[in-house]
């Protein structure tokens, strides 16, 4: 009984560290050398709190006599202060030993993708094909075995920008323009968030990291550089326009151009709504369109509940449909 529990507790225990938002399951060169520090670190700990436990059992149950004083001066001395030394000068060799390649900057030539911290989302620009730049939110492409450098700015207040599975986490501070390199190893899904506390929707303002391989992340920023597909009639486009949301969202191809919140060109293609509030379907769009100031406190966007339901879903199915 005592095993059957022992061993499910090591099964939930371990299966904590898997996971799409985990820096002990990565699945980049800056996590890696992280997680191995993690490990060292802590097998390390284990090895020497097993070693003292072990000598103060040893120490209760000896007899008296054992102990004369030069043993007990030598162990002192070898374990109290030689050992501590050692160890703890090998660590911080070891650490510092990591922070160059942390924070070399990638080759030129390089993609460069400019973060933006925003109340509560993140504005993602990539370079456009003919100059210039493609905007879109809470949401990164990346080419598999590629080094890329994320410039990171906030236009108000101090956040963090952190992708657990492939690197390190660094301040995202106004005025100021801070860089991260990301080099992904393998494909997959990965969960990023703000690491720092920044106003009434700091845990919502998560986002999503791709990992693809190099033709099928070409086929995306193709996607992604092109206007949006939008039928020129429907009841949701002239809803759209004629309510206001042009004026702080763009949508690529149709007169709507504000530049205030996310660009929503390709909207409903993106993994989630609302950064990694919502589910990106036409229900996600029809309640964040309707209760905005609650499913996100205190977020600039006005709640537009007092559309009548049927426009709210044919808006919330033309948003949808922006792929
Ligand atoms: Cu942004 Cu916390």
């Amino acid at each position: 009984m005592g095993r059957s529990a022992a061993l499910v507790l090591l099964a939930l225990l371990a299966s904590g560290c898997a996971g799409p938002q985990s820096s002990l399951d990565p699945a980049g060169m800056g996590a890696e050398g992280i997680a191995r520090l993690f490990w060292g670190m802590t097998g390390g700990s284990v090895a020497i709190w097993l070693a003292v436990v072990g000598l103060t059992v040893w120490s209760i149950h000896a007899a008296p006599e054992r102990h004369d004083r030069r043993s007990a001066r030598l162990l002192i001395v070898g374990g109290g202060v030689v050992f501590p030394t050692v160890v703890l000068a090998g660590l911080l060799v070891y650490g510092l030993a990591m922070l160059p390649p942390l924070l070399a900057r990638p080759p030129a030539g390089s993609l460069v993708v400019r973060v933006t911290g925003e109340q509560w989302w993140w504005r993602v620009r990539y370079p456009a094909p003919g100059g210039g730049t493609v905007e879109l939110a809470n949401e990164l492409r990346l080419p598999v075995g590629e080094p890329v450098e994320v410039e990171l700015e906030s236009t108000d207040v101090v956040h963090s920008f952190w992708v657990p599975a492939l690197g390190g986490k660094l301040d995202v501070i106004p005025g100021r323009t801070t860089r991260l390199t990301l080099w992904p190893t393998r494909t997959g899904t990965f969960r990023g968030v703000c690491a720092e506390y920044c106003g009434a929707s700091h845990a919502l303002m998560a986002f999503t990291v791709v990992v693809l391989e190099a033709p099928e992340y070409a086929r995306w920023r193709a996607l992604q550089a092109a206007p949006a597909r939008v039928e020129p009639e429907s009841r949701g486009r002239d809803l759209f326009l004629s309510t206001g949301c042009g004026a702080c969202h763009a949508v690529r191809g149709t007169p709507a151009d504000g530049v205030v919140g996310p660009d929503l060109t390709h909207v409903g293609g993106r993994t989630s709504l609302a950064a990694g509030a919502l589910a990106n379907d036409g229900e996600g769009f029809r309640r964040f369109v309707a209760q905005a100031d609650t499913l996100k406190p205190e977020v600039h966007m006005p709640a537009f509940g007092m559309l009548p339901p049927d426009d709210l879903a044919a808006l919330a199915t033309w948003l949808d449909g922006l792929e």
